[in-house]
Protein backbone atom coordinates (compact mmCIF):
# COMPACT_ATOMS: atom_id res chain seq x y z
CA UNK A 1 0.00 0.00 0.00
CA UNK A 2 1.32 3.44 -1.16
CA UNK A 3 1.21 6.77 0.95
CA UNK A 4 -2.60 7.64 2.03
CA UNK A 5 -3.18 10.74 2.78
CA UNK A 6 -6.13 10.72 5.90
CA UNK A 7 -9.52 12.28 4.58
CA UNK A 8 -11.92 11.66 6.97
CA UNK A 9 -9.24 12.06 9.77
CA UNK A 10 -7.40 14.62 8.60
CA UNK A 11 -8.59 16.72 11.45
CA UNK A 12 -7.10 14.67 13.92
CA UNK A 13 -4.34 16.56 15.79
CA UNK A 14 -5.40 20.28 14.24
CA UNK A 15 -5.80 22.44 17.43
CA UNK A 16 -9.04 23.79 17.37
CA UNK A 17 -10.48 21.22 15.18
CA UNK A 18 -14.17 21.73 16.26
CA UNK A 19 -14.74 24.87 15.92
CA UNK A 20 -16.19 25.97 12.94
CA UNK A 21 -13.51 28.95 12.23
CA UNK A 22 -10.76 26.35 12.35
CA UNK A 23 -13.32 23.70 10.05
CA UNK A 24 -13.36 26.73 7.57
CA UNK A 25 -10.39 27.96 7.26
CA UNK A 26 -9.34 24.21 5.96
CA UNK A 27 -12.10 24.26 3.41
CA UNK A 28 -14.81 23.10 5.07
CA UNK A 29 -18.51 23.60 3.90
CA UNK A 30 -17.35 23.73 0.62
CA UNK A 31 -18.86 20.52 -0.59
CA UNK A 32 -22.36 21.54 0.92
CA UNK A 33 -22.19 24.96 -0.55
CA UNK A 34 -21.32 23.30 -4.13
CA UNK A 35 -24.15 21.11 -3.46
CA UNK A 36 -26.95 23.61 -2.28
CA UNK A 37 -25.99 26.00 -4.52
CA UNK A 38 -24.92 24.36 -7.91
CA UNK A 39 -26.38 21.04 -7.88
CA UNK A 40 -30.01 19.79 -8.06
CA UNK A 41 -30.98 17.06 -5.28
CA UNK A 42 -30.98 14.50 -8.03
CA UNK A 43 -27.65 15.78 -9.24
CA UNK A 44 -26.52 15.25 -5.56
CA UNK A 45 -28.12 11.50 -5.72
CA UNK A 46 -26.73 10.56 -8.83
CA UNK A 47 -23.09 12.04 -7.80
CA UNK A 48 -23.39 9.55 -4.06
CA UNK A 49 -24.88 6.93 -6.48
CA UNK A 50 -22.06 6.87 -8.95
CA UNK A 51 -19.61 6.31 -6.35
CA UNK A 52 -21.00 3.67 -4.59
CA UNK A 53 -21.10 5.01 -0.92
CA UNK A 54 -21.60 1.93 0.59
CA UNK A 55 -22.94 2.24 4.11
CA UNK A 56 -20.57 2.52 7.04
CA UNK A 57 -23.05 1.35 9.97
CA UNK A 58 -22.90 -2.34 9.31
CA UNK A 59 -24.98 -3.84 5.98
CA UNK A 60 -23.08 -1.60 3.39
CA UNK A 61 -25.85 -0.56 1.31
CA UNK A 62 -25.59 1.96 -1.05
CA UNK A 63 -26.81 5.43 0.17
CA UNK A 64 -27.84 6.72 -2.80
CA UNK A 65 -29.88 4.11 -3.48
CA UNK A 66 -31.44 4.04 -0.29
CA UNK A 67 -32.23 7.52 -0.84
CA UNK A 68 -34.26 6.84 -3.86
CA UNK A 69 -36.87 4.67 -1.83
CA UNK A 70 -38.12 7.45 -0.61
CA UNK A 71 -41.60 8.41 -2.25
CA UNK A 72 -42.29 10.94 -4.94
CA UNK A 73 -44.66 12.65 -3.80
CA UNK A 74 -43.77 13.09 -0.22
CA UNK A 75 -44.60 16.30 1.82
CA UNK A 76 -42.50 15.50 4.81
CA UNK A 77 -39.04 14.04 5.44
CA UNK A 78 -36.78 12.98 8.40
CA UNK A 79 -33.39 12.01 7.99
CA UNK A 80 -31.99 9.90 11.51
CA UNK A 81 -28.07 10.27 12.09
CA UNK A 82 -27.09 6.69 13.60
CA UNK A 83 -24.96 7.67 16.33
CA UNK A 84 -25.71 4.72 18.53
CA UNK A 85 -22.28 3.15 17.62
CA UNK A 86 -23.91 0.10 19.98
CA UNK A 87 -21.66 -2.47 18.33
CA UNK A 88 -19.25 -4.01 20.49
CA UNK A 89 -15.67 -2.55 20.23
CA UNK A 90 -16.44 -0.37 18.05
CA UNK A 91 -15.65 3.47 18.33
CA UNK A 92 -14.78 4.90 14.93
CA UNK A 93 -18.36 6.91 15.07
CA UNK A 94 -17.21 8.57 18.08
CA UNK A 95 -13.76 9.74 16.80
CA UNK A 96 -15.10 11.52 14.09
CA UNK A 97 -17.68 13.59 16.27
CA UNK A 98 -15.20 14.21 19.15
CA UNK A 99 -12.49 15.47 16.27
CA UNK A 100 -14.83 16.83 13.39
CA UNK A 101 -18.49 17.43 14.26
CA UNK A 102 -18.36 19.92 11.54
CA UNK A 103 -17.76 17.21 8.68
CA UNK A 104 -20.66 15.22 10.39
CA UNK A 105 -22.76 18.51 9.96
CA UNK A 106 -21.61 19.46 6.58
CA UNK A 107 -22.54 15.43 5.44
CA UNK A 108 -26.17 15.79 7.04
CA UNK A 109 -26.56 19.44 5.09
CA UNK A 110 -26.06 17.56 1.80
CA UNK A 111 -27.83 14.03 2.62
CA UNK A 112 -31.09 16.24 3.77
CA UNK A 113 -30.54 18.75 0.76
CA UNK A 114 -30.29 14.94 -1.55
CA UNK A 115 -33.50 13.43 0.16
CA UNK A 116 -35.58 17.02 0.94
CA UNK A 117 -35.22 16.38 4.65
CA UNK A 118 -36.58 19.52 6.52
CA UNK A 119 -35.66 17.93 9.69
CA UNK A 120 -32.51 15.97 10.90
CA UNK A 121 -32.21 14.32 14.32
CA UNK A 122 -28.27 13.04 15.29
CA UNK A 123 -28.93 10.39 17.77
CA UNK A 124 -26.13 9.63 20.07
CA UNK A 125 -25.68 6.70 22.22
CA UNK A 126 -26.23 8.02 26.00
CA UNK A 127 -22.98 7.31 26.94
CA UNK A 128 -21.44 9.74 24.41
CA UNK A 129 -21.44 12.88 27.07
CA UNK A 130 -18.52 14.67 25.58
CA UNK A 131 -19.57 14.24 21.89
CA UNK A 132 -22.76 14.90 22.83
CA UNK A 133 -21.17 18.49 24.01
CA UNK A 134 -18.94 18.93 20.99
CA UNK A 135 -21.83 17.93 18.72
CA UNK A 136 -24.52 20.72 20.36
CA UNK A 137 -21.84 22.94 20.32
CA UNK A 138 -21.06 22.67 16.60
CA UNK A 139 -25.22 22.63 15.56
CA UNK A 140 -24.99 26.52 17.65
CA UNK A 141 -22.41 27.50 15.40
CA UNK A 142 -23.72 26.65 12.36
CA UNK A 143 -26.95 27.97 13.49
CA UNK A 144 -25.40 31.34 14.19
CA UNK A 145 -23.17 31.69 11.20
CA UNK A 146 -26.45 30.87 8.88
CA UNK A 147 -25.08 27.47 7.45
CA UNK A 148 -28.13 25.58 9.22
CA UNK A 149 -31.66 27.22 9.68
CA UNK A 150 -33.33 28.57 6.71
CA UNK A 151 -31.87 29.63 3.58
CA UNK A 152 -28.84 27.83 3.63
CA UNK A 153 -25.90 29.51 1.84
CA UNK A 154 -28.74 31.86 0.10
CA UNK A 155 -30.09 28.33 -1.93
CA UNK A 156 -33.53 28.53 -0.78
CA UNK A 157 -33.16 25.05 1.42
CA UNK A 158 -34.38 25.10 5.00
CA UNK A 159 -32.91 22.27 7.46
CA UNK A 160 -33.24 22.38 11.24
CA UNK A 161 -30.90 20.02 12.81
CA UNK A 162 -31.61 18.69 16.64
CA UNK A 163 -28.72 16.51 18.68
CA UNK A 164 -30.67 13.60 20.92
CA UNK A 165 -29.10 11.06 23.02
CA UNK A 166 -30.85 8.13 23.87
CA UNK A 167 -30.90 6.03 26.86
CA UNK A 168 -28.71 3.28 26.20
CA UNK A 169 -29.20 -0.27 24.24
CA UNK A 170 -27.75 -1.98 21.52
CA UNK A 171 -31.13 -2.48 19.87
CA UNK A 172 -31.63 1.36 19.18
CA UNK A 173 -28.58 1.23 17.33
CA UNK A 174 -31.08 -1.06 14.80
CA UNK A 175 -32.35 1.90 12.45
CA UNK A 176 -36.51 0.93 13.86
CA UNK A 177 -35.59 0.54 17.39
CA UNK A 178 -33.60 4.39 17.16
CA UNK A 179 -36.46 5.77 15.53
CA UNK A 180 -38.60 3.81 17.97
CA UNK A 181 -36.56 5.91 20.69
CA UNK A 182 -36.43 9.23 19.25
CA UNK A 183 -40.38 9.00 19.36
CA UNK A 184 -39.90 9.02 23.24
CA UNK A 185 -40.57 5.09 23.46
CA UNK A 186 -38.66 1.81 24.08
CA UNK A 187 -36.41 0.97 21.61
CA UNK A 188 -38.34 -1.90 20.44
CA UNK A 189 -37.54 -2.36 16.36
CA UNK A 190 -40.77 -2.62 14.28
CA UNK A 191 -41.75 -4.69 12.29
CA UNK A 192 -40.93 -4.23 7.82
CA UNK A 193 -41.88 -4.01 5.57
CA UNK A 194 -43.14 -0.53 5.69
CA UNK A 195 -39.52 0.30 5.45
CA UNK A 196 -38.61 3.38 7.26
CA UNK A 197 -38.17 5.36 3.53
CA UNK A 198 -41.76 4.63 3.35
CA UNK A 199 -42.85 4.28 6.40
CA UNK A 200 -40.22 6.08 9.40
CA UNK A 201 -40.06 8.48 12.25
CA UNK A 202 -43.56 9.72 13.41
CA UNK A 203 -44.84 7.63 10.20
CA UNK A 204 -42.87 10.04 7.56
CA UNK A 205 -40.74 9.07 5.10
CA UNK A 206 -37.11 8.87 6.66
CA UNK A 207 -33.71 7.74 5.68
CA UNK A 208 -31.26 6.74 8.24
CA UNK A 209 -27.65 6.77 7.47
CA UNK A 210 -24.82 6.35 9.88
CA UNK A 211 -22.36 8.99 10.70
CA UNK A 212 -19.11 7.75 8.95
CA UNK A 213 -21.38 7.44 5.92
CA UNK A 214 -22.54 11.34 6.24
CA UNK A 215 -18.83 12.07 6.34
CA UNK A 216 -17.62 11.06 3.49
CA UNK A 217 -20.50 13.31 1.28
CA UNK A 218 -18.68 16.47 1.73
CA UNK A 219 -15.62 14.87 0.05
CA UNK A 220 -17.21 13.13 -2.58
CA UNK A 221 -19.12 16.54 -3.58
CA UNK A 222 -16.24 18.66 -3.61
CA UNK A 223 -13.62 15.82 -4.98
CA UNK A 224 -16.46 14.10 -6.94
CA UNK A 225 -17.29 10.61 -7.43
CA UNK A 226 -14.32 9.34 -10.16
CA UNK A 227 -11.85 10.24 -6.89
CA UNK A 228 -13.94 8.35 -4.23
CA UNK A 229 -13.81 5.25 -6.57
CA UNK A 230 -10.17 5.54 -7.26
CA UNK A 231 -9.59 4.80 -3.60
CA UNK A 232 -9.37 1.36 -2.78
CA UNK A 233 -10.47 -1.77 -4.52
CA UNK A 234 -14.00 -1.78 -6.99
CA UNK A 235 -16.75 -2.63 -4.91
CA UNK A 236 -15.53 -1.40 -1.69
CA UNK A 237 -13.95 2.51 -2.44
CA UNK A 238 -13.54 4.94 -0.18
CA UNK A 239 -11.96 6.28 2.57
CA UNK A 240 -12.84 3.52 5.61
CA UNK A 241 -12.32 4.24 9.23
CA UNK A 242 -10.69 0.54 10.77
CA UNK A 243 -10.52 0.19 14.99
CA UNK A 244 -8.22 -2.43 16.14
CA UNK A 245 -8.01 -3.66 20.39
CA UNK A 246 -7.04 -6.03 22.77
CA UNK A 247 -3.37 -7.33 23.10
CA UNK A 248 -1.92 -5.15 20.23
CA UNK A 249 1.01 -2.67 20.74
CA UNK A 250 -1.41 0.63 19.36
CA UNK A 251 -4.94 -0.05 19.78
CA UNK A 252 -6.62 2.59 18.18
CA UNK A 253 -9.01 4.44 14.84
CA UNK A 254 -7.28 4.35 12.09
CA UNK A 255 -8.21 5.03 8.37
CA UNK A 256 -7.08 3.22 5.07
CA UNK A 257 -8.66 2.72 2.20
CA UNK A 258 -10.20 -1.21 1.98
CA UNK A 259 -7.28 -2.81 0.33
CA UNK A 260 -5.70 -4.05 3.89
CA UNK A 261 -5.95 -7.73 5.15
CA UNK A 262 -6.86 -7.84 8.86
CA UNK A 263 -3.47 -9.19 9.57
CA UNK A 264 -1.78 -5.83 8.53
CA UNK A 265 -4.65 -3.83 10.74
CA UNK A 266 -3.08 -5.87 13.95
CA UNK A 267 0.84 -6.19 13.06
CA UNK A 268 1.78 -3.03 10.83
CA UNK A 269 3.15 -0.47 12.14
CA UNK A 270 0.41 2.28 10.45
CA UNK A 271 -2.06 0.30 12.68
CA UNK A 272 -1.93 -1.56 15.11
CA UNK A 273 2.13 -2.14 15.61
CA UNK A 274 1.50 -6.11 16.18
CA UNK A 275 0.62 -8.02 19.51
CA UNK A 276 2.15 -6.87 22.76
CA UNK A 277 4.82 -8.83 24.26
CA UNK A 278 4.94 -12.38 24.18
CA UNK A 279 1.13 -12.40 22.78
CA UNK A 280 0.20 -14.18 20.08
CA UNK A 281 -2.91 -14.12 18.34
CA UNK A 282 -5.46 -17.16 18.94
CA UNK A 283 -8.78 -15.44 17.09
CA UNK A 284 -10.25 -12.15 15.71
CA UNK A 285 -13.58 -10.83 15.34
CA UNK A 286 -12.78 -8.52 12.47
CA UNK A 287 -15.88 -6.19 12.21
CA UNK A 288 -17.50 -5.56 15.61
CA UNK A 289 -18.23 -8.74 17.40
CA UNK A 290 -21.39 -9.79 15.63
CA UNK A 291 -20.21 -10.69 12.17
CA UNK A 292 -18.25 -13.53 13.52
CA UNK A 293 -15.16 -14.54 13.84
CA UNK A 294 -11.23 -15.70 12.41
CA UNK A 295 -9.12 -18.22 14.02
CA UNK A 296 -5.22 -17.60 13.90
CA UNK A 297 -4.72 -18.94 10.25
CA UNK A 298 -7.58 -16.53 8.40
CA UNK A 299 -6.08 -13.21 8.72
CA UNK A 300 -5.14 -13.02 5.60
CA UNK A 301 -8.94 -11.81 4.91
CA UNK A 302 -9.34 -8.89 3.12
CA UNK A 303 -10.90 -5.99 5.21
CA UNK A 304 -13.35 -4.85 2.96
CA UNK A 305 -17.27 -5.36 2.03
CA UNK A 306 -16.63 -8.78 -0.39
CA UNK A 307 -14.17 -10.91 1.41
CA UNK A 308 -15.46 -11.80 4.83
CA UNK A 309 -18.31 -14.14 3.19
CA UNK A 310 -15.37 -16.28 2.02
CA UNK A 311 -14.47 -16.68 5.39
CA UNK A 312 -17.57 -17.55 6.63
CA UNK A 313 -18.33 -14.36 8.06
CA UNK A 314 -21.62 -12.27 7.95
CA UNK A 315 -20.10 -9.21 6.53
CA UNK A 316 -17.38 -6.14 6.94
CA UNK A 317 -19.87 -4.93 9.54
CA UNK A 318 -17.90 -1.90 11.90
CA UNK A 319 -15.19 -2.99 10.74
CA UNK A 320 -13.36 -3.35 14.39
CA UNK A 321 -11.20 -5.84 15.05
CA UNK A 322 -10.82 -6.91 18.48
CA UNK A 323 -7.78 -9.35 18.99
CA UNK A 324 -7.92 -12.32 21.31
CA UNK A 325 -5.02 -13.69 22.59
CA UNK A 326 -3.90 -17.98 23.20
CA UNK A 327 -3.60 -17.22 26.99
CA UNK A 328 -7.43 -16.10 26.88
CA UNK A 329 -9.60 -19.40 27.32
CA UNK A 330 -12.16 -19.91 24.72
CA UNK A 331 -14.82 -20.58 26.54
CA UNK A 332 -14.78 -17.34 28.41
CA UNK A 333 -15.23 -15.56 25.03
CA UNK A 334 -17.85 -17.88 24.09
CA UNK A 335 -19.60 -16.96 27.54
CA UNK A 336 -18.84 -13.03 27.53
CA UNK A 337 -20.08 -12.98 23.73
CA UNK A 338 -23.93 -14.88 24.45
CA UNK A 339 -24.02 -12.76 27.61
CA UNK A 340 -24.01 -9.56 25.86
CA UNK A 341 -26.66 -10.74 23.48
CA UNK A 342 -28.56 -12.51 26.30
CA UNK A 343 -28.88 -9.03 27.84
CA UNK A 344 -29.01 -7.18 24.48
CA UNK A 345 -32.17 -9.03 23.04
CA UNK A 346 -35.26 -6.44 23.32
CA UNK A 347 -37.40 -9.70 23.98
CA UNK A 348 -40.39 -9.04 21.28
CA UNK A 349 -39.75 -12.24 19.33
CA UNK A 350 -39.44 -15.57 21.07
CA UNK A 351 -36.82 -17.40 19.35
CA UNK A 352 -34.37 -14.55 19.99
CA UNK A 353 -35.22 -13.77 23.47
CA UNK A 354 -35.45 -17.32 24.78
CA UNK A 355 -32.82 -18.65 21.81
CA UNK A 356 -30.31 -15.58 22.99
CA UNK A 357 -30.78 -16.69 26.74
CA UNK A 358 -30.04 -20.60 26.19
CA UNK A 359 -26.93 -20.02 24.08
CA UNK A 360 -25.55 -18.12 27.34
CA UNK A 361 -26.77 -21.04 29.84
CA UNK A 362 -25.48 -23.42 27.70
CA UNK A 363 -22.02 -21.33 27.16
CA UNK A 364 -21.97 -20.62 31.31
CA UNK A 365 -22.37 -24.35 31.98
CA UNK A 366 -19.53 -24.94 29.64
CA UNK A 367 -17.39 -21.92 30.94
CA UNK A 368 -18.08 -23.50 34.58
CA UNK A 369 -16.69 -27.03 33.48
CA UNK A 370 -19.98 -28.73 33.47
CA UNK A 371 -20.05 -28.72 29.55
CA UNK A 372 -21.27 -32.21 27.63
CA UNK A 373 -20.15 -32.80 24.59
CA UNK A 374 -23.58 -33.11 22.91
CA UNK A 375 -23.97 -29.34 24.21
CA UNK A 376 -21.57 -28.15 21.45
CA UNK A 377 -24.13 -29.23 18.89
CA UNK A 378 -27.09 -28.40 20.45
CA UNK A 379 -25.48 -24.66 20.62
CA UNK A 380 -25.25 -25.33 16.59
CA UNK A 381 -29.02 -26.60 16.89
CA UNK A 382 -30.18 -23.05 18.83
CA UNK A 383 -28.37 -21.06 16.54
CA UNK A 384 -29.50 -22.26 13.34
CA UNK A 385 -32.92 -21.73 14.08
CA UNK A 386 -32.87 -18.04 14.56
CA UNK A 387 -33.01 -14.74 12.91
CA UNK A 388 -33.83 -12.79 10.05
CA UNK A 389 -32.17 -14.73 8.17
CA UNK A 390 -34.37 -17.61 8.24
CA UNK A 391 -37.30 -15.22 8.26
CA UNK A 392 -37.72 -15.48 12.67
CA UNK A 393 -37.09 -12.16 13.49
CA UNK A 394 -37.95 -8.70 13.62
CA UNK A 395 -34.32 -7.65 13.60
CA UNK A 396 -30.88 -8.28 12.56
CA UNK A 397 -29.92 -9.00 16.74
CA UNK A 398 -29.98 -12.93 16.47
CA UNK A 399 -28.25 -13.08 13.10
CA UNK A 400 -25.63 -10.91 14.49
CA UNK A 401 -25.45 -13.42 17.32
CA UNK A 402 -24.94 -16.36 15.74
CA UNK A 403 -21.96 -15.51 13.26
CA UNK A 404 -19.82 -15.15 16.23
CA UNK A 405 -20.79 -17.79 18.80
CA UNK A 406 -21.23 -20.51 16.06
CA UNK A 407 -18.37 -19.63 14.14
CA UNK A 408 -16.48 -20.03 17.54
CA UNK A 409 -18.17 -23.40 17.78
CA UNK A 410 -17.33 -24.55 14.72
CA UNK A 411 -13.28 -22.83 14.07
CA UNK A 412 -12.62 -23.77 17.59
CA UNK A 413 -14.23 -27.39 18.36
CA UNK A 414 -11.34 -29.13 19.25
CA UNK A 415 -10.30 -27.04 21.75
CA UNK A 416 -13.71 -26.79 23.25
CA UNK A 417 -13.73 -30.85 23.30
CA UNK A 418 -10.74 -30.89 25.29
CA UNK A 419 -11.91 -28.61 27.95
CA UNK A 420 -15.07 -30.63 28.30
CA UNK A 421 -13.21 -34.16 28.54
CA UNK A 422 -10.87 -32.73 30.71
CA UNK A 423 -13.64 -31.45 32.92
CA UNK A 424 -13.32 -32.46 36.86
CA UNK A 425 -15.58 -35.66 37.05
CA UNK A 426 -19.22 -35.47 38.75
CA UNK A 427 -18.82 -31.29 38.29
CA UNK A 428 -21.46 -31.75 35.40
CA UNK A 429 -23.96 -32.81 37.27
CA UNK A 430 -23.79 -31.32 40.46
CA UNK A 431 -23.53 -27.78 38.46
CA UNK A 432 -26.68 -28.88 36.06
CA UNK A 433 -28.77 -28.98 38.70
CA UNK A 434 -27.78 -25.25 39.53
CA UNK A 435 -27.92 -23.83 35.93
CA UNK A 436 -31.03 -25.85 34.43
C1 LIG B 1 -28.88 -4.95 16.54
C2 LIG B 1 -28.42 -3.92 15.56
C3 LIG B 1 -27.65 -2.85 16.02
C4 LIG B 1 -27.22 -1.87 15.11
N1 LIG B 1 -26.45 -0.85 15.58
C5 LIG B 1 -26.05 0.14 14.72
C6 LIG B 1 -25.30 1.24 15.19
O1 LIG B 1 -24.97 1.35 16.39
N2 LIG B 1 -24.93 2.20 14.29
C7 LIG B 1 -25.29 2.12 12.95
O2 LIG B 1 -24.98 3.01 12.18
N3 LIG B 1 -26.00 1.07 12.49
C8 LIG B 1 -26.40 0.10 13.33
N4 LIG B 1 -27.15 -0.94 12.86
C9 LIG B 1 -27.54 -0.91 11.42
C10 LIG B 1 -28.74 0.02 11.21
O3 LIG B 1 -29.94 -0.73 11.36
C11 LIG B 1 -28.76 0.65 9.79
O4 LIG B 1 -28.58 -0.36 8.85
C12 LIG B 1 -27.68 1.70 9.60
O5 LIG B 1 -27.74 2.71 10.58
C13 LIG B 1 -27.86 2.35 8.22
O6 LIG B 1 -26.85 3.29 7.97
P1 LIG B 1 -25.86 3.13 6.75
O7 LIG B 1 -26.69 2.66 5.58
O8 LIG B 1 -25.31 4.50 6.54
O9 LIG B 1 -24.83 2.13 7.13
C14 LIG B 1 -27.58 -1.96 13.73
C15 LIG B 1 -28.34 -3.05 13.29
C16 LIG B 1 -28.74 -4.02 14.18
C17 LIG B 1 -29.55 -5.18 13.68
S1 LIG C 1 -34.89 -10.05 16.92
FE1 LIG C 1 -34.43 -9.87 19.11
S2 LIG C 1 -33.69 -7.81 19.42
FE2 LIG C 1 -34.68 -7.85 17.40
S3 LIG C 1 -36.79 -7.23 17.77
FE3 LIG C 1 -36.78 -9.46 17.95
S4 LIG C 1 -36.40 -9.87 20.14
FE4 LIG C 1 -35.89 -7.73 19.76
Amino acid sequence: MGKYEPVLLRSVGVADSRTLAVYQSRGGYAGARKALTQMSSEEVIEEVKRANLRGRGGAGFPAGVKWTFLPKDRTRTYLCVNGDESEPPTFSNRVLMEHDPHQLIEGVIIAGYATKAQVAYIYLRVEFHEQFHHMQTAVDEAYAAGILGKNIFGSGYDLDVYVHRGAGAYVCGEETGLIESLEGKRGWPRIKPPFPAIEGLFRKPTVVNNVETLCNLPHIIERGADWFLGVGPQGSSGPKLFCVSGPVKRPGCYESPMDITCEELIMSDKFGRGMTDGAKVKAVFPGGISMGVLSADELGMKMDFDDPRNFGLLGLGTAAAVVVNTDTDIREVLRNLARFYALESCGQCTQCRMGTSWMYRIAQRIALGAGRLEDLDLFEEVSGRMGMMPGLSICGLPDGATFPLRGLIQKFRGEFEEHIRNQAPGRADELLTVLN
